[in-house]
């Protein structure tokens, strides 16, 4: 049986333990929310348990559709057995529809649809507060090398495919996200990693676009466990106490 052993990552939404096995880890999906590296805090009651079987639910989808992920079975509510990766330190987000940072950046109010997917890299480097970088930055400072750039670049396009259309299914219009990938420490591959819930996607309700994702936190909009029980409730997860 697979369990925790010694505490390897904290991170501001999840732990990450260290098994039996060195190719496994166990992540545990905490309720803690941050916002604006980590400026503002607080808890979303029930979040890790959305943010953990949310995310499974979605990985195994990517998985069936030929991107390799890190899910390998989920243990209980908040509790994750996956394969061990070593995160590439890039945070890659795909915008379909102008929002958050890229409208005040460029100047497009939100909700100006995008003429293509347009993807962006952040450096993850929390004491820079992970500034957008470029592939040529990357590949610069060894962050990635060429090889994995144009896996990560395949994968993520095909992600967002997969993703908007799943989401579209659910009465949600999937405006971006973010992902992220590492390196199998067992195999060298990349696969996807981390988690895609509603902390890591924007997601607007198709019919009234109301913001149902963490910007509800970050400016404060209100009624935010209330939104995670329901994008919950329409990707099909689970009840608290149902078995694994
Ligand atoms: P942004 O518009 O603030 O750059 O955010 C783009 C997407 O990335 C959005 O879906 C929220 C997500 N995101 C994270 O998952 N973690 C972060 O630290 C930030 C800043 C954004």
């Amino acid at each position: 049986m697979t369990e925790k052993k010694n505490q390897i990552y904290e991170g501001k939404a999840k732990k990450v333990y260290a098994t039996d096995d060195p190719y496994l880890y166990i992540v545990s999906y905490k309720d803690d929310a941050t916002a604006f590296n980590g400026e503002k805090r607080g808890q979303i009651a029930g979040k890790g348990i959305v943010n953990n079987t949310m995310t499974n639910i979605i990985f195994k989808i990517i998985g069936e559709n030929g991107v390799p992920t890190h899910f390998v079975k989920q243990l209980d509510d908040r509790d994750t057995i996956v394969r061990a990766v070593t995160i590439l330190p890039l945070e890659v987000i795909i915008r379909n529809v102008a929002a958050g940072s890229f409208s005040k950046r460029y100047g497009v109010p939100e909700g100006t649809a995008l003429l293509r997917p347009t993807l962006e890299f952040s450096y993850k480097k929390d004491e820079l507060g992970d500034p957008l970088i470029n592939d040529d930055h990357a590949l610069a400072l060894g962050l990635i090398d060429e090889g994995q750039l144009a896996q990560v670049k395949t994968y993520t396009h095909k992600i967002n495919e997969i993703l908007k259309g799943f989401f579209l299914g659910k009465g949600l219009k999937l405006i971006d996200f973010k992902i992220e990938f590492g390196t199998d420490n067992k195999t060298g591959e990349v696969i996807l990693a981390d988690e895609i819930s509603p902390d890591t996607c924007r997601l607007w309700d198709v019919v009234t676009n109301e913001k149902m994702d963490k910007d509800r936190f970050r400016r404060d909009l209100g009624n935010v466990e209330e939104t995670y029980q329901e994008v919950f409730a329409r990707v099909g997860g689970r009840a608290e106490g149902d078995n694994y």
